[in-house]
């Protein structure tokens, strides 16, 4: 066994060039960049401004607000204590952003709230492609609203994000989960449906048939889903204001020329949920194909204390997931900024002159790089090349003594050369 240290099996180190390792690492940083950019672009566009909450949440927060019975805090939660405190790795970012909503009583600046994160989530998942233990969320959270406006806006701001990306290939799955008054009938009709058919039923939706009845709906297997063809569905049971809310919440998806489909069987595996649920799959990704998921979560402020009810919708996407996605729809994102200028040195004098130049250009807004190791020009040059430096300018000795350094453009390989007093301004005005 080599004694190096690895990544937790789950988690991924991000490198600045694209590997191909078997650590399952998704996308290069520049790629992280250049999406993250896009994120806080359509975000800045929607009115939407950025939120940083703790990787750090107390247990009890994140246990009450997604429910003690849900597989994410039962099974799945990176937990732990020291002394009487309990703490979380957060697995989701909206219990945290209620919290921050509540704690901060950010209520009192009157309107809607309408914020985003992006960041790393902690989930103890058995690691796959497209699911991870530190995985990361971009996602938005409109709290204090209960317009279904803001529903829609919501599904159209992720949409907008992936369209913006080049990803066009998707499914945006609707459906409504009434509210927590009409759910009880509901469980009801359901479990007495599923109750004679528990013996063709798995033994994981056995269980939930008695602790969690409508996470089945949410079952993967073919042969459960042929059972529920005949279930009743839960649009039946919800009440006249969550239907009319639903309703309105279709009509601004259509007026935005949105398609989706209409998912009775939509249900999300946090329990924060009421009226709204959608969930954006793509079909090039495979068993782990959610890319996003959100819906309304009216109560639960409530849950985590609050004396007044909060209306509040948003969505999470995964990072990871996205990245997949846009690599088997074939989508190349631009390539890292290449350097402004390489600086060759040859020779121990002019590579100790280079020093202070080098700096002076940076501190003039150039992104300069050099070798660092002593190597000769040739491997010098092709570490230039390496980086895709638009310019090489390589200095030695004898030039020096004549004041001279040489200035290679690398596109056309056109070389000359120039008076060293004359480089600053010749490599900023090709910038
Ligand atoms: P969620 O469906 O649990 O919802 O997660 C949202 C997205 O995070 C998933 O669709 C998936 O892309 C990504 N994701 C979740 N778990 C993993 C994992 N283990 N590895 C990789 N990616 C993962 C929520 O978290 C809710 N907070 C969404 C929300 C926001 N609802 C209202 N506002």
């Amino acid at each position: 066994m080599s004694d190096s240290f690895q990544t937790i099996p789950g988690t991924f180190d991000i490198l600045p060039d694209a590997q191909s390792s078997s650590a399952g690492t998704v996308a290069p940083s520049h790629a992280w960049q250049h999406v993250e950019g896009t994120i806080r672009r359509v975000m800045q566009r929607h009115g939407v401004r950025e939120i940083r909450t703790p990787i750090l949440e107390p247990t009890a927060l994140i246990a009450r607000g997604i429910g003690q019975l849900t597989d994410i805090v039962s099974k799945e939660m990176f937990a732990f204590e020291r002394g009487d405190a309990h703490y979380v790795l957060r697995p989701e970012v909206t219990a945290p952003v209620m919290r921050a909503y509540l704690q901060h009583h950010l209520a009192q600046l009157g309107g809607v709230q309408r914020l985003f994160y992006v960041g790393p989530c902690f989930r103890a998942e058995r690691p796959q492609k497209g699911r991870y233990r530190q995985f990361h969320q971009f996602g938005t959270e409109y709290i204090g609203a209960d317009d279904a406006r803001a529903d829609a806006e919501t599904i159209l701001l992720a949409v907008d994000i992936y369209r913006e990306l080049g990803l066009t290939d998707f499914t945006v799955r609707l459906n409504s989960l009434g509210t927590a008054a009409t759910r009880p009938a509901y469980k009801a009709a359901l479990t007495a449906y599923l109750r004679p058919l528990a013996g063709q039923l798995s033994e994981t939706s056995r269980e939930r048939l008695e602790s969690n009845p409508l996470r089945i709906l949410d079952t993967k297997s073919e042969a459960e889903r042929k059972l529920l063809e005949a279930a009743p569905v839960m649009l039946d049971f919800i009440d006249e204001e969550s239907r009319a809310h639903y309703k309105d919440v279709k009509k601004h998806l259509e007026a935005a020329g949105l398609s989706f489909e209409e998912d009775p069987f939509l249900v999300r595996g946090l329990d924060y949920y009421t009226r709204t649920a959608f969930e954006i799959d793509s079909p090039v990704l495979g068993a782990q194909s959610t890319l996003a998921g959100g819906g309304r979560y009216d109560l639960l402020a409530s849950e985590i204390g609050s004396k007044q009810e909060v209306p509040a919708v948003g969505f999470a996407a995964g990072m990871e997931r996205l990245f997949l996605a846009l690599e088997a729809a074939g989508i190349v994102l631009p390539e890292a900024a290449a350097p402004d200028v390489f600086v060759v040195t040859l020779g121990d004098r002019a590579t100790d002159h280079a020093f202070p130049l080098i700096r002076a250009w940076r501190q003039s807004g150039l992104s300069v790089v050099y070798d660092l190791k002593g190597r000769s020009m040739k491997a010098q040059m092709r570490e230039a090349n390496r980086q895709q430096a638009r310019r090489v300018v390589i200095l030695g000795d004898a030039e020096l003594d004549a004041g001279m350094a040489q200035l290679k453009q690398m596109d056309t390989g056109e070389q000359q050369s120039v008076p060293l007093s004359g480089l600053p301004g010749l490599l900023s005005a090709a910038t």
